[in-house]
């Protein structure tokens, strides 16, 4: 585990940026995992404008993302697809046929969850997967539960996922209670995976995820098992394990800007 400790949200962005910058450079045609919500706008915002001055190519990079609501067709603005549009899809040179989000119209969750587990699987693993952080340790929509779900699956939201995601909804639209997501497999598979926490209300669950039991209590304490996780967090949300200072932490964290 490697934790570059950052000033704020922006610069956790940049830094961000430049770890998934170095990863398409490395390889222009990786498959990266890409996550929704607000910690990775900032990220996407940055490859955007690196992709307009010409240090960026998306034309060999294939995407793959963690989740959508179901019932949520892919041109509604709440869902996941729209978001991945207006944030990176529609201002980069990415090709379509290179992009992968779950199906939210597809009814039957059996059938859309063998159709996506095989998608990751033709793709031959993710190099590099994005994910954040959710207030009650979600990953991607694995929420709490009593086991691990491995592949993808439809997930029940909880209470607390549904107010927090209620605040991007309007006042009388209809927030799912249902979404799609990759299970702790396939996202635990990707080789590299990069963590984004911005925000003192993160403190505390980033605190419990990286330092408590590994447990689906905490689906993002499985990330502890992984041999290449490298944690970009901002003072804010860094500020509970820096006041407790759990020893095997400490020693991983890193000044960044
Ligand atoms: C949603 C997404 C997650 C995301 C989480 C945190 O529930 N499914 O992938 O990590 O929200 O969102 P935010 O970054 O807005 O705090």
């Amino acid at each position: 585990m490697k934790i570059y400790q950052v000033k704020d949200y922006k610069e956790m962005s940049r830094k961000a940026a430049n770890i998934i910058s170095a990863q398409i450079i490395i390889k222009p045609n990786c498959v990266l995992g890409l996550a929704t919500g607000s910690t990775p706008i900032g990220v996407y915002q940055q490859l955007v404008e690196w992709y307009q001055k010409g240090d960026l190519d998306f034309a060999e990079v294939k995407t793959i993302n963690l989740d959508e609501y179901k019932g949520v067709a892919p041109d509604n603005k709440q869902s996941y697809h729209y978001f991945m549009n207006k944030n990176l899809f529609e201002k980069v040179n990415i090709n379509p046929i290179n992009i992968n989000i779950p199906n939210g119209l597809e009814e039957d969750s059996s059938v859309e969850c063998a159709r996506y587990n095989k998608i990751i699987n033709n793709l031959g693993g993710i190099d590099m997967q994005l994910l954040g952080l959710g207030h009650n340790g979600h990953i991607g929509f694995n929420e709490p539960e009593g086991v691990f779900e491995i592949g993808t699956h439809c997930v029940a939201l909880t209470q607390s996922t549904i107010e927090a995601n209620s605040r991007l909804f309007e006042k009388d639209e209809i927030i799912p209670n249902y979404a799609y997501t990759m299970g702790i497999k396939s996202i635990l598979q990707a080789k590299k995976i990069l963590l984004l926490v911005s925000g003192e209300d993160k403190a505390e669950i980033l605190m419990e995820s990286l330092n408590g039991p590994v447990t689906p209590s905490v689906p993002a304490s499985i990330l502890q098992l992984h041999n290449d996780l490298t944690i970009v967090a901002d003072e804010a949300a860094l500020s509970v394990i820096k006041l407790r200072k759990p020893a095997s932490i400490v020693m991983e964290l890193e000044e960044s800007c």
